[in-house]
């Protein structure tokens, strides 16, 4: 160890027992962390029923309090802390949210709900904070009123993934022109409602793995040309239809794996960089001669791991489509 790397860690174990002694005045684990532009206070399993925000320094920059048990929450109780720029309260036992929750946090730019028991939310209730992150991940939601948010927001990240979702909630959507990344994993979504996302023109990241589309349809992605990454596996989709990726000029991640492929429509992975298609029952007759192709063109551009073989017929089954002849598959090389 040079003696620049022991002073910066002396001094890293130095500032992190000044940061303890700091705590706050409550019992429990609160820590304080104070740097020269932000403050903040961090809970980790405290048994708080109620925020004690007093007992925090009013320049509160930054605010989380996890594994707790906050059951409710009110205005009162964040309206002093008007610095807050994030806010994270995970794994609580939040069921509500009064509308006018974050009157006053004129600052606040990220909130974290994850992990609460939020079955729905009052209309408003992100109406006073210019929210760019919203993460209301793990919660019992499946709609979401349109009204939660203004109409000219500044959301950039939403996360609603693990909830109850068995639509897009529509409305709601259409409201994030600024909306670049969009979770929906891990929800009960069977299809995507026609122009439900035809809003989001800067997204770049739509996550839609284990839901329950069978299908997608052919203009679904229109509206989203700067899709970069998409996620679709753990899904019952049995084809893609021609052109739905034809305006993603962007795309270099599209996850397919764990769905009922048996074919690709030819053209679909035209000018993709990585594509990750396991997991799925492919069929392999001469109508297989475009993923063949495909695979055999972009070898290094597949994950490495990624096991491509026949499920049909039953000759063919377990083969890596990769090692097939042209001659078996009956295509011409
Ligand atoms: C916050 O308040 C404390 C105590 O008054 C002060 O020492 C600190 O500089 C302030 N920090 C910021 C970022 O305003
Ligand atoms: C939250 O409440 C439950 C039930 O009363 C208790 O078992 C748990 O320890 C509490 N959590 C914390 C962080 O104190
Ligand atoms: C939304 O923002 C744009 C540009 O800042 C502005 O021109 C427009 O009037 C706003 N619309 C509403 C409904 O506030
Ligand atoms: C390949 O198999 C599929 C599914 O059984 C069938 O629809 C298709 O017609 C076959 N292709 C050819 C060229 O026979
Ligand atoms: C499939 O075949 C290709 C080309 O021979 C090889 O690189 C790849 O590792 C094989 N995949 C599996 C899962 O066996």
């Amino acid at each position: 160890m040079n003696m620049y790397s022991y002073y910066f860690l002396t001094l890293a174990v130095l500032l992190r027992c000044f940061a303890y002694t700091q705590s706050v005045s409550h019992p429990g684990k609160c820590r304080l962390v104070f740097r020269s532009d932000e403050v903040q206070v961090i809970c980790v399993s405290v048994n708080f029923k109620q925020l004690p925000s007093k007992a925090f320094p009013g320049n509160t920059t930054d605010l989380s309090v996890r594994f707790s048990n906050l059951s409710s929450i009110t205005s009162d109780d964040l309206k002093i802390l008007s610095h807050l720029r994030q806010l994270s309260l995970i794994r609580n036992q939040l069921r509500t949210l009064p509308a006018d929750l974050l009157l006053g946090l004129s600052n606040l730019h990220v909130l974290d709900l994850t992990g609460n028991k939020l079955t729905a939310l009052s209309s408003q209730v992100f109406h006073h904070s210019p929210l760019v992150e919203l993460t209301l991940s793990d919660n019992l939601l499946s709609e979401i009123d349109a009204d939660c948010l203004p109409v000219n927001n500044s959301l950039q990240r939403l996360d609603l993934s693990s909830n109850k979702f068995s639509q897009l909630p529509v409305a709601f959507l259409q409201r994030l022109n600024n909306l670049e990344s969009l979770d929906l994993k891990n929800n009960q979504l069977e299809e995507l409602t026609p122009g439900a996302l035809t809003s989001l023109p800067k997204l770049e990241a739509l996550y839609l793995e284990n839901n329950r589309l069978k299908s997608l349809e052919a203009s679904a992605f229109t509206g989203n040309p700067n899709l970069r990454q998409m996620f679709l596996s753990g899904n019952r989709l049995e084809n893609l239809p021609a052109g739905i990726f034809l305006k993603q000029d962007e795309l270099v991640f599209l996850d397919l794996r764990n769905n009922y492929l048996q074919n690709l429509t030819p053209g679909i992975l035209d000018g993709r960089l990585y594509a990750v298609l396991s997991g799925n029952p492919w069929h392999c007759n001469s109508s297989l001669a475009y993923l063949w192709h495909w695979l055999r063109m972009n070898e290094k551009q597949k994950f490495h791991d990624d096991k491509i073989t026949c499920q049909t017929p039953e000759h063919m089954k377990g083969r890596n489509i990769t090692e097939i002849a042209a001659t078996d598959l009956g295509i011409k090389d």
